[in-house]
């Protein structure tokens, strides 16, 4: 009697790890399409407030219009939502605009090394100013995550101080998106891919008057000139690409929120770091001594632990 039961559980089962797995891979791929486009475009035009300002822009733009055609739904929000969404997206902006910085600044797979201590942001964080305890395992696993991107940071052939700070901003501001996140979408009806584009329209609100003051449209006018004199118009093509990418990436992983635990969620990041790191040195012949190589190798062993000792 109970075997039909068993083999529809089986197969939900089945059909649930086939819909992950694409989550992922297709959040992989789309990120790291646009680590390159968006690495291409800084080292062509370094102006990183800019490029984070119209990366929010475009998929602010797409999501209006597919709610004002009806491809997606549009969410049915209050004051009281977009008051508990200020704060997490005061973090996205500035874990956003540190990120590009520190991209900006040094090679795409050292922001990426860096970022890929983030776990250890977490439980610092969560310790220190939320008061919560971790078992021992928890705080063991955080030496290789700290010691490696230490050694990685202090091998890296082009280091450069805004790049290792504009990282590590973006982690301590991303972990506390994720505080804030998590409870602004608990028991909340907003899907998971119209929160993120709500969390896009306030950030890039919040971005643009200091994108304008750090960097202004007098600096851009002449970036531009130089960039399409020396790329040609395939640098406007680039610069679409990365915004497109940088919202669908995104989008992907905020709808992929609500199916796994964030757990699963941070070991699928960790792995997102791999593919982007490899792929960016291969693509952009990154200089890497062994030494550095094995600096990121133990990070990410590091964050792998970590995923262990939570469960
Ligand atoms: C950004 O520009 O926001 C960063 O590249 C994002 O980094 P992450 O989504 O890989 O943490």
């Amino acid at each position: 009697r109970s075997e039909p039961i068993e083999a529809s559980e089986v197969k939900s089962e089945a059909a649930k790890r086939v819909k992950i797995g694409i989550y992922f891979a297709t959040w992989w791929a789309l990120n790291v399409v646009f680590n390159i486009y968006n690495k291409k475009v800084l080292n062509a035009f370094p102006y990183p407030w800019l490029t984070s300002t119209l990366s929010l822009a475009c998929g602010s733009l797409m999501m209006m219009i597919s709610w004002a055609t009806r491809i997606a739904e549009a969410p049915n929000t209050d004051f009281e939502f977009w008051k508990t969404l200020f704060p997490v997206a005061v973090a996205h902006t500035i874990g956003h605009v540190a990120a590009t910085v520190s991209m900006s600044k040094v090679a795409v797979s050292f922001t990426h090394i860096i970022k890929s201590g983030e776990p250890a942001f977490s439980v610092l964080v969560s310790r220190f100013l939320l008061g919560e305890t971790f078992p021992p395992s928890v705080y063991m696993s955080l030496v290789p995550i700290i010691g490696g991107c230490a050694l990685a940071a202090v091998t890296e052939l082009n280091f450069n101080m805004i790049g290792f700070m504009g990282a590590m901003i973006s982690n301590l501001a991303f972990v506390f998106r994720n505080i804030f996140s998590k409870r602004g979408m608990k028991g909340k009806s907003v899907s998971g891919m119209n929160y993120y584009a709500c969390l896009s329209i306030l950030s890039l609100f919040i971005l643009t008057p200091f994108a304008i003051a750090v960097e202004g449209p007098q600096m851009w006018a002449a970036g531009w000139q130089t960039a399409l004199s020396q790329i040609g118009p395939n640098f406007i093509w680039w610069l679409a690409a990365q915004s497109v990418f940088y919202h669908l990436y995104n989008q992907v992983s905020y709808m992929s929120l609500n199916e796994i635990s964030p757990l699963t969620f941070s070991i699928g990041n960790t792995m997102k770091r791999i593919s982007v790191i490899v792929s960016s040195i291969i693509i952009f012949h990154t200089p890497i001594q062994p030494i550095n190589a094995l600096g990121a190798a133990i990070a990410v062993l590091g964050t792998f632990l970590y995923s262990q000792a939570k469960q």
